[in-house]
C-alpha cells in the first residue's frame, strides 16, 4: 500500500521477546525474533503514522523514521506501553511477553555446589500489559489489537483457543497464530487468522509478515474511517 493513510495517527506497536533474569547471566525467554513487530513498525511509518516501537531483546535494525524504546522485562515493557498509551491512537502487542518471572533475581550468578544441590526457581506472575490497557482505555477510540501464539490440543482448536482470549483480554482485534511446532517464530512467513470483536475470523491471506501488516493497518484504518 502506497497511500499515507495513517498520516496524523500515532501507532504504539510491541516486538521482540521480554527476558525475565534469574541471575545477572541467565534469564526466561521465547524465540521471538521481533520480525513481525519491527514489520507492522515499518509498514506503519510508510503510511504516514508516527510510530513508538517498543522492542524487547531484538537484534533487528531500527526501521526509519520510527522511534525505538529498547526493554528488557516484561515489566519494563508494562511500564514503556502504560506510560505511553494515553498519546496513542493505536497499540498493537507483537511482542511475546513472559507470564512469569523468577521472584527473586540473585545478584552474582548462581553457582554449582560441591554436594550436587539444584536449586529451585520459585515464579510469581508478570502484569498482564494488554488486559491492562484494554479494560482501561487511556483515549477514547483508541484500537488495540493483541496477537495470540498458540497451539491447538485434542478439545480445543486454535480459533477457540483464541476466541477465548480475545475474550479475556478485552482487545478490538486478536491476531491467532498458530506456533505449532515453533513456526512463525523467527520465521519472515507468517500463518494467521484475525478475530474481530465480536470473534468473527477475517480472512487473511497467509503469507509474509509484511503483508500481514499491512492487513493488520487496513483494518485499524477501517475502524477511524
Ligand atoms: O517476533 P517473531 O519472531 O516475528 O514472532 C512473532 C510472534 C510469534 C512472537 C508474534 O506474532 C506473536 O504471536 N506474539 C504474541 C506472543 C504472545 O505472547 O502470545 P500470548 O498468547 O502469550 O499473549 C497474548 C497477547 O497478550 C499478546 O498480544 C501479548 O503481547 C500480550 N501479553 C501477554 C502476556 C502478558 N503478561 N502481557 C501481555 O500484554
Amino acid at each position: 500500500q502506497s497511500v499515507a493513510d495513517l498520516t496524523g495517527k500515532h501507532v504504539l506497536v510491541s516486538a521482540g521477546g521480554t527476558r525475565e533474569h534469574l541471575d545477572p547471566v541467565r534469564f526466561l525467554g521465547n524465540s521471538s525474533s521481533g520480525k513481525q513487530g519491527y514489520a507492522l513498525a515499518r509498514i506503519a511509518a510508510a503510511r504516514g503514522a508516527k510510530v513508538t516501537l517498543v522492542a524487547a531483546n531484538s537484534e533487528l535494525p531500527d526501521p526509519a523514521g520510527v522511534q525505538v524504546v529498547p526493554v528488557v522485562s516484561a515489566q519494563d515493557l508494562y511500564d514503556e506501553i502504560t506510560g505511553r498509551a494515553a498519546d496513542a491512537d493505536a497499540i498493537v502487542m507483537a511482542a511475546a511477553v513472559a507470564d512469569f518471572r523468577p521472584a527473586d533475581v540473585v545478584e552474582h550468578k548462581i553457582k554449582k555446589t560441591a554436594d550436587g544441590a539444584v536449586p529451585a526457581v520459585d515464579l510469581v506472575q508478570n502484569p498482564d500489559i494488554l488486559h491492562t490497557i484494554s479494560h482501561d482505555r487511556a483515549r477514547p477510540g483508541q484500537i488495540i489489537v493483541g496477537f495470540a501464539a498458540e497451539t491447538g490440543d485434542a478439545d480445543h482448536t486454535v480459533l477457540d483457543l483464541g476466541r477465548a482470549k480475545l475474550e479475556r483480554k478485552g482487545c478490538d482485534l486478536l491476531v491467532v497464530n498458530d506456533v505449532s511446532g515453533g513456526k512463525v517464530f523467527g520465521s519472515d512467513l507468517n500463518e494467521a487468522v484475525i478475530l474481530d470483536r465480536a470473534g468473527t475470523a477475517l480472512p487473511v491471506p497467509s503469507g509474509s509478515k509484511d503483508a500481514l501488516s499491512g492487513v493488520i493497518w487496513n483494518l485499524v484504518a477501517a475502524h477511524w474511517s
